[in-house]
C-alpha cells in the first residue's frame, strides 16, 4: 500500500502524513507544488524527512509555468468568473495538483491519493474529481471526513504525540484559512465567518488597500497574441513571470480585492476574501483586446458561454468532456486576439485607456460622426428600423384595445 499525499509542509498535512502512516500503515509519498504561493519548500522537504518519509519518496516541484500556461491562460481566454465577480484562483489550480499527483503514483506504484481538504468545501471535489477522471481505479482517503480530530486541541495532541514539530503561531486557533498561489490569496473561515462584518485589515495579505496606494496613477502596456498575454510594455515574458509582475503592479496600487458571499458546490453559503491583483488586470486588458479583435456575435456567445464555463471550472469539472467543448469554442475564438492594451492602473482601479490590433474589426470610417463610408448608406437604417418595430407596433396597438 503506498498512497500520494498532496503536501504542503504546514501542520495539517503533517498530521495527516502521520495518521496515514499510523492508521493504513501505508508507505507515504509526498508531493508538494510551487505554484507561487510564496513559501520556500525546502523546510516542506525537511518536515517530510523528519517525519520518515524516505528521500526518494518527496517529490517537490515547481508548477508555476504549467499553472499559468496550461490552466490559468486558458482559463482567462474565457474572462471566467463565478457568480459575476470571483476570478477562480484556487478553484483552477486543484486540477493541476491532482494531475500531478496522479502521474507521480504512476511513477512509483501508489494505489492511492490523500489530500488536506475538509468534507465540507468545494476542494475535496476537484481534487477528487481530477483524481478519478485521471485514474479511474484510484483509492482516496479524505482524512477529514474520515478521523477523530475534529478539534484544534485533538490535532495538536496527535501532532504532540507523533513528535510533529508546531510552529508556535499554530499553537493558538488560526484566524482563518488560506489558500494562495500566483493567481490568488483566498481567506475564509473563523473571524470572517459572519457576512454583516467587515474584514479586518490583517486578513489583506498581497495588496496595499486603494485608500494606502498611490495618488498617480500607473500606466501599463499588455501585449496579447491569440487570447493570451505575452508582453508587458514590450517587453516579452514568460506566461509566469508575467503574471508575477502584473501582480506587482496590481499589489502596488491596490487592485483585485474582493469580498464575496458565494455557493459552494456541496450547497451552503459561504463567505471569502480574495486578492487576485494581476488576474483582476488580466482580464480588464484581455475584455479590451477583445473589444475590437471579436465580432459581435461572437463575443455576445463567449459571454453566453462564459457562466457556465466558470461553474465547471467551480465545481471542478475541469477534466469533464463539456468543459474540452467549451475549451475548444473559445479557443477558436482566439485565432485574432492579438495586439496591445493600456491600462491605467489607480487606486483599486483597472481601467483599459486604449487598444489596438493589426487584426481589429473596427472601422473608424464606419462609425465616424464625420462624412465617410460607402459601405454604411443612412437611409437603409430607416427600413432596418421599420421591419424592427413592425411586431412592436403590433403589439403596442393591441395594448390600446386593453379595456381600463
Ligand atoms: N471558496 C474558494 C473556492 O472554492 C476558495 C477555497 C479556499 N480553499 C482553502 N483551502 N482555504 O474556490
Ligand atoms: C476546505 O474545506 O478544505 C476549504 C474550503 C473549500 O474547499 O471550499
Amino acid at each position: 500500500k503506498k498512497v500520494v499525499l498532496a503536501y504542503s509542509g504546514g501542520l495539517d498535512t503533517s498530521v495527516i502524513l502521520k495518521w496515514l502512516q499510523t492508521t493504513y500503515g501505508c508507505e507515504v509519498v509526498t508531493f508538494t507544488a510551487d505554484l507561487g504561493q510564496g513559501e520556500e519548500l525546502t523546510p516542506a522537504r525537511e518536515k517530510a524527512l523528519l517525519l520518515g518519509i524516505k528521500p526518494e519518496n518527496i517529490f517537490i516541484e515547481d508548477v508555476r509555468e504549467e499553472f499559468v500556461r496550461d490552466y490559468v491562460f486558458p482559463m482567462f481566454r474565457a474572462n471566467a468568473l463565478y457568480e459575476g465577480q470571483y476570478l477562480l484562483g484556487t478553484s483552477i489550480a486543484r486540477p493541476l495538483i491532482a494531475k500531478k499527483q496522479i502521474e507521480i503514483a504512476r511513477r512509483v506504484g501508489a494505489d492511492a491519493v490523500s489530500h488536506g481538504a475538509t468534507g465540507k468545501g468545494n476542494d475535496q471535489v476537484r481534487f477528487e474529481l481530477g483524481y478519478y477522471a485521471l485514474e479511474p481505479e484510484i483509492t482516496v482517503i479524505a482524512p477529514w471526513r474520515e478521523w477523530d480530530l475534529t478539534s484544534r486541541t485533538r490535532l495538536l495532541e496527535f501532532a504532540e504525540a507523533h513528535q510533529i514539530p508546531i510552529a508556535k503561531d499554530k499553537r493558538g486557533e488560526a484566524p482563518f484559512s488560506v489558500d494562495a498561489n500566483l493567481l490568488h490569496s483566498s481567506s475564509e473561515g473563523k473571524v470572517l465567518e459572519d457576512p454583516a462584518e467587515d474584514a479586518p485589515d490583517y486578513v489583506y495579505q498581497r495588496t496595499l488597500s486603494p485608500e494606502a496606494a498611490p495618488d498617480v496613477a500607473t500606466l501599463v502596456e499588455i501585449g496579447f497574441q491569440q487570447g493570451d498575454a505575452v508582453s508587458i510594455d514590450g517587453e516579452l515574458l514568460s506566461p509566469a513571470t508575467l503574471l508575477t509582475r502584473l501582480n506587482e503592479l496590481g499589489r502596488a496600487n491596490g487592485i483585485g480585492r474582493l469580498d464575496l458571499v458565494e455557493n459552494r458546490f456541496v450547497g451552503m453559503k459561504s463567505r471569502g476574501i480574495y486578492e487576485t491583483p494581476g488576474g483582476t488586470i488580466l482580464l480588464a486588458a484581455h475584455r479590451g483586446i477583445e473589444s475590437i479583435t471579436l465580432d459581435r456575435g461572437a463575443a455576445h456567445l463567449k459571454d453566453e458561454l462564459m457562466p457556465r464555463y466558470a461553474e465547471l471550472i467551480y465545481n471542478g469539472f475541469w477534466f469533464a468532456p463539456e468543459r474540452e467543448m467549451l475549451q475548444a469554442a473559445i479557443d477558436h475564438s482566439q485565432r485574432f486576439v492579438t495586439g496591445t492594451v493600456k491600462v491605467k492602473l489607480y487606486k483599486g482601479n483597472a481601467t483599459v485607456v486604449g487598444r489596438e490590433s493589426p487584426y481589429s474589426l473596427y472601422n473608424q470610417d464606419l462609425v465616424t460622426f464625420e462624412e465617410g463610408a460607402v459601405a454604411y448608406d443612412h437611409r437603409d437604417a430607416a427600413g432596418f428600423i421599420k421591419l424592427n418595430a413592425l411586431r412592436l407596433r403590433t403589439y403596442g396597438a393591441r395594448a390600446r384595445k386593453i379595456p381600463d
